[in-house]
């Protein structure tokens, strides 16, 4: 087989991987939190700032932090839903493609978990006094996923069967994350629907490890195949950066959306205004009484 041919077909073995980590997010509950619990007190851990004072983006970063530091101690409502944030475990994933040219795969994906989060930095947080958008630029310097896989079929006419332990790591990822919300009102409070969320992803590195991949017939392709992954790393990564992009968009919609359902925004910011101030009486009138 010659060079070309090969990368092609790892390439489309590297595809089939990220699809299947990436569906599990496509499976996965988009049902936000609908209890009417929030908090009416503001918690010991959050910092407050004021968005029309002085030093607020510096402020508001640091709440940020003492945000992210408490749900790896446990934010119980989060914990309920998402379990603990370092390790994380994520659900096990089945992916299947029959009768298809290019493959024809089956492939479990079982004990994943994910560490890294715990360690998490943020670099900056900035609010929109317009809108109340925020701007967030969050640094992991270590992401690691671990799990056992099973896989059956082939791709092209590669024959790939196998099961066994799999990793991949990550290095230096810079999350730039654009949150648009959208102000409501509960209980006196003022809260942010996140109604969409984009990610700009930087990394410097990503390594990956599929052990006994073919069954341990062959250690020499097993250990040539994982090489060529690793070697050709960011190619694979540019040509998946779509799916990746959106599985961490999904991720972080599901926990923002979580977090700020729970925590009112006046507990963020002080004196952020109400729905009816940002928007007018009338349409907040006309929400009221909907
Ligand atoms: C995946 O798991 C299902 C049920 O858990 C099993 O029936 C199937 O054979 C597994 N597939 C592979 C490729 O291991
Ligand atoms: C990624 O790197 C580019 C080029 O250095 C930079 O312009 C961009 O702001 C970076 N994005 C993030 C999320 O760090
Ligand atoms: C949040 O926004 C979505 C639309 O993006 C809407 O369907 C939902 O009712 C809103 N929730 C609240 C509590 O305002």
């Amino acid at each position: 087989m010659s060079g070309t041919r090969y990368g092609r077909t790892l390439l489309g073995i590297w595809s089939v991987l990220m699809a299947i980590l990436c569906l599990n997010e496509i499976t996965m509950d988009r049902s936000l939190v609908s209890a009417v619990a929030y908090y009416s007190e503001k918690p010991a851990f959050l910092p407050s700032c004021r968005i029309y004072e002085p030093g607020f983006t510096k402020c508001s970063t640091n709440t940020i932090q003492k945000l992210l530091d408490q749900l790896n101690i446990g934010i119980p409502e989060v914990l309920e839903r998402f379990g603990p944030f370092d390790p994380m475990r994520v659900m096990d994933i089945v992916f299947k493609q029959d009768n298809n040219e290019v493959a024809t795969i089956r492939a479990n994906l079982t004990e994943l978990v994910v560490k890294g989060f715990a360690n998490t930095k943020v670099k900056e947080s900035r609010v929109s006094k317009k809108d109340f958008g925020w701007q967030t630029k969050i640094f992991l310097p270590k992401m690691r996923l671990d799990g056992k896989y099973e896989m059956a079929g082939r791709i092209l006419l590669i024959p790939l069967s196998g099961s066994g332990k799999i990793f991949i790591e990550i290095d230096d990822l810079d999350i730039l994350l654009l949150s648009k919300i959208r102000l409501y009102e509960k209980g006196g409070f003022t809260f942010d629907n996140v109604t969409s969320v984009r990610v700009q992803l930087n990394l410097t590195k990503v390594r990956t490890y599929l052990d006994n991949l073919f069954n341990g017939r062959s250690k020499e392709v097993e250990r040539s195949t994982n090489q060529f992954f690793n070697e050709n790393w960011r190619d694979f990564y540019e040509a998946l950066k779509p799916l990746i992009v959106e599985t961490v968009e999904n991720i972080l919609y599901d926990v923002m959306s979580t977090v700020f359902h729970l925590i009112p925004a006046n507990f963020f910011i002080e004196d952020i205004p109400t729905p009816e101030q940002l928007y007018g009486s009338k349409e907040a009138l006309g929400k009221k009484n909907s």
